[in-house]
């Protein structure tokens, strides 16, 4: 496999406050000062990726304004191949306005700006940098359109392609059958399933649903409880590592980007999951989004509190 990682995908700016519970409907909570973190599900993933030791390049669109202009610089820092970032004028760049609780739990708003502007003639002149990918990683707060022409440019160059499904959608059929990974956690799943009720029965059902839909390998994530692997192989539950959790905010983007890093590095589908878990275990017990993605060595190094360091196969 060639080892270059493409992520197509979007880029926000988060505006971030950490409060005591999410707000209910028609409440009002009082929060800490306002942080502003580099984020989007897309850049958390190219960074992930990155960090986690892949040769990584993001495509995406930001607009000419600060956000924008950082996060490119960012993604630089990051070692990550920014040739393919789309500045649109007149337009703002990509923003969420995220609460965070006490327990690390989230409620996440975006108004997705210059990610609209990210259309299927963008991947199409990116043709030439496709035929250099090993692995192509994409989720869904682009244009469907353009997710659907990365997926045929994809298959057509036979390039395996990773979904993460988030934000949930219903997604057609032609796309769905042209994937090798999907990635939901259980909500994105049933949704993609149409499954009303989600409860231990449903979770190998739903991934069941999905691999009979054409795709090779299906990972439902789980939080704290690990994923449900379905492929040729396995059918069944891995166990994640247990962290204290400061903010979940992006550690399925840490999670997606370790995977892809792991798999251009030909590691095993057991292997790629482990390591991708560790990197988002370490994720959640830190603040914010692409702040959270660990490196390398820290991935490498992580063992679960207590010395328990479980075995992979
Ligand atoms: O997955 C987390 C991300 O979702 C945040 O960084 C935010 O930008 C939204 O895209």
């Amino acid at each position: 496999m060639n080892k270059k990682i493409i992520v197509v995908g979007s880029s926000n700016t988060d505006m971030v406050v950490k409060v005591p519970h999410i707000p209910a409907p028609g409440e009002t909570v009082m929060g800490s000062e306002l942080l502003t973190i580099p984020g989007g599900k897309g850049a958390n993933q190219a960074v992930g990726a990155a960090r986690a030791g892949g040769d990584v390049v993001f495509i995406a669109c930001v607009s000419d304004d600060t956000f924008g202009t950082d996060a490119i610089e960012n993604y630089k820092k990051d070692g990550i191949n920014t040739s393919f970032i789309k500045v649109k004028p007149g337009i703002h760049s990509g923003v969420a306005l995220i609460n965070v609780a006490e327990d690390g739990e989230n409620s996440i708003a975006v108004a997705p700006g210059a990610n609209s502007h990210l259309l299927p003639e963008d991947i199409l002149k990116s043709r030439e940098v496709f035929a250099e990918a090993g692995i192509v990683l994409v989720q869904l707060e682009i244009p469907l359109e353009t997710v659907g022409a990365v997926a045929e440019l994809a298959a057509e160059l036979n390039i395996p392609m990773i979904l993460n499904p988030a934000p949930g959608a219903k997604l057609p059929a032609d796309i769905l059958k042209k994937l090798s990974i999907i990635t939901p956690n259980e909500t994105e799943a049933a949704l993609l399933t149409g499954t009303k009720e989600i409860n231990d029965d449903s979770i190998p059902l739903m991934a069941r649903d999905l691999y009979d839909m054409g795709i090779e390998t299906v990972i439902i994530t789980l939080g704290s409880r690990g994923v449900y692997l379905l492929n040729s192989t396995f059918q069944g539950y891995i166990p994640g590592y247990t962290v204290k959790a400061v903010d979940t905010t992006a550690a399925g983007d840490v999670f997606n980007g370790a995977l892809a890093s792991a798999l251009s590095e030909n590691k095993t589908i057991r292997q790629a999951i482990d390591f991708a878990q560790r990197a988002a275990a370490i994720s959640v017990t830190r603040m914010g989004a692409q702040p959270s993605a660990p490196k390398l060595d820290e991935i490498s190094g992580f063992r679960q509190a207590g010395g328990y360091n479980r075995k992979n196969n």
